[in-house]
């Protein structure tokens, strides 16, 4: 087998994810890749997503005695070459026509596991199809409570592990998106189901946008009419990753979706030592929004997640090169955590803890 630094170095198109980003840009179009990048408001809360992880600075111990890192982990249930999922990302035909196919395969050859959202540009059936690795489904609770739990049989006959739960009070407030009058490309119509951007620039849109929106009482009561165990997705606070476990939720995700819904809200990183903490060490955490290197997935786990989910970087690998793009990515932020374990004393993944860090942010 070639030496992990000879294939870096000669075999691959891409050598870093800073060479996958160049590409990327190169080839998508403004408005495509401001869809990629955007957030709300002044998008101060994508830019804290990732600064935060800056702030927390490691302690490399020297004669630790490691030479080949662990990087293997499970959440869920779920097997993970390295602790990071593909999070749900939809309008992603907007970068590459074979979309979430061409990221659950690229997800399986890397060995970790695929989230798929309702607006997805593929049927939920034909992503499930194109790997082993499409686990886990993500569906907005909003409309008719039937029309949901049908949703939710469909994707277990699928083959779907679990459902992730998201809530969308409103339209999100996307100035580059307004400004480019932007609606995502989906090859197959609205695949599945769900809301669907039309003009995001209209006031009217905006002001329509009344379809009743839940209470965890009606979470509560289609969670437990689930035939799949559910996690709820956008948990940001200790009331609410409890809100999520008293109706049902088997796991939390932690994530305010990139900085793409309200601007201002807290990186998730600030937020997760303080969840992790009231929940206790047995209930599953994943965590998202702002992971862009194999460092930050270190950093995530060793403040309390279980795993990470990664999705503009994701994204970008599908701009560059399409699956081969999305494997790359994978590998280097796989080999990237590898390299970051070694350093600081890790031989296995649940050696991570606050030890690993010289100095954390001041609050
Ligand atoms: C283009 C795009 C589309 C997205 N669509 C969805 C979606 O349909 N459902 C969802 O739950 N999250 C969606 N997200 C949010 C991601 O699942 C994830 O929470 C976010 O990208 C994580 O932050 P990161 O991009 O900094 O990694 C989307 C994100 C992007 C960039």
């Amino acid at each position: 087998m070639a030496r992990i630094d000879d294939r870096y170095a000669t075999r691959e198109r891409f050598t870093t994810l800073r060479g996958l980003r160049n590409e990327a840009r190169r080839q998508l179009s403004e408005v495509a890749w401001n869809y990629l990048w955007c957030g709300t408001g002044d998008e101060t809360t994508v830019h804290e997503n990732t600064a935060i992880f800056d702030r927390y600075k490691f302690r490399t111990p020297i004669f630790a005695g490691i030479s080949n890192p662990d990087t293997r982990t499970q959440v869920l249930g779920l097997d993970l070459s390295f602790p990071l999922l593909t999070a749900p990302f939809g309008g992603e035909a907007t970068f590459h026509p074979h979309g979430h196919l061409a990221v659950g395969r690229a997800a399986q050859a890397v060995g970790v596991q695929q989230m798929v959202p309702v607006a997805a540009s593929h049927t939920l059936e034909s992503v499930a199809a194109a790997s082993q690795v499409a686990a886990i489904y993500q569906m907005t609770f909003v409309g008719d409570e039937d029309a949901v739990v049908d949703m939710m049989h469909r994707a277990q006959r699928a083959g779907y592990r679990y459902i992730c739960v998201t809530y969308s009070p409103i339209r999100q407030w996307r100035e580059r998106l307004m400004e480019d009058r932007f609606s995502p490309r989906t090859d197959d119509g609205p695949a599945n189901f769900g809301e669907g951007l039309s003009d995001p620039a209209s006031l009217v849109e905006l002001l329509n946008f009344t379809q009743p929106r839940w209470t965890w009482e009606q979470a509560a009561r289609v969670i437990a009419r689930s035939p799949l165990p559910c996690i709820v997705k956008g948990v940001q606070s200790i009331a609410d990753a409890h809100a999520a476990l008293d109706a049902g939720a088997i796991g939390l995700y932690i994530s305010n979706y990139g900085g793409r819904t309200l601007d201002r809200e807290p990186a998730t990183l600030s937020v997760l030592p303080g969840i992790r903490g009231a929940v206790g060490k047995d209930v599953p955490i994943i965590l998202d929004s702002g992971i862009r290197r194999g460092s930050d997935i270190a950093t995530a786990l060793a403040l309390g997640a279980d795993a990470v989910a990664a999705g503009r970087i994701i994204l970008q690998g599908l701009a560059a090169a399409g699956e081969e793009g999305v494997r790359r990515t994978l590998e280097l932020l796989k080999m990237e955590f590898w390299s970051t374990l070694g350093h600081l004393g890790c031989s296995r993944v649940s050696d991570l803890s606050p030890a690993i860090f010289a100095q954390t942010p001041q609050e």
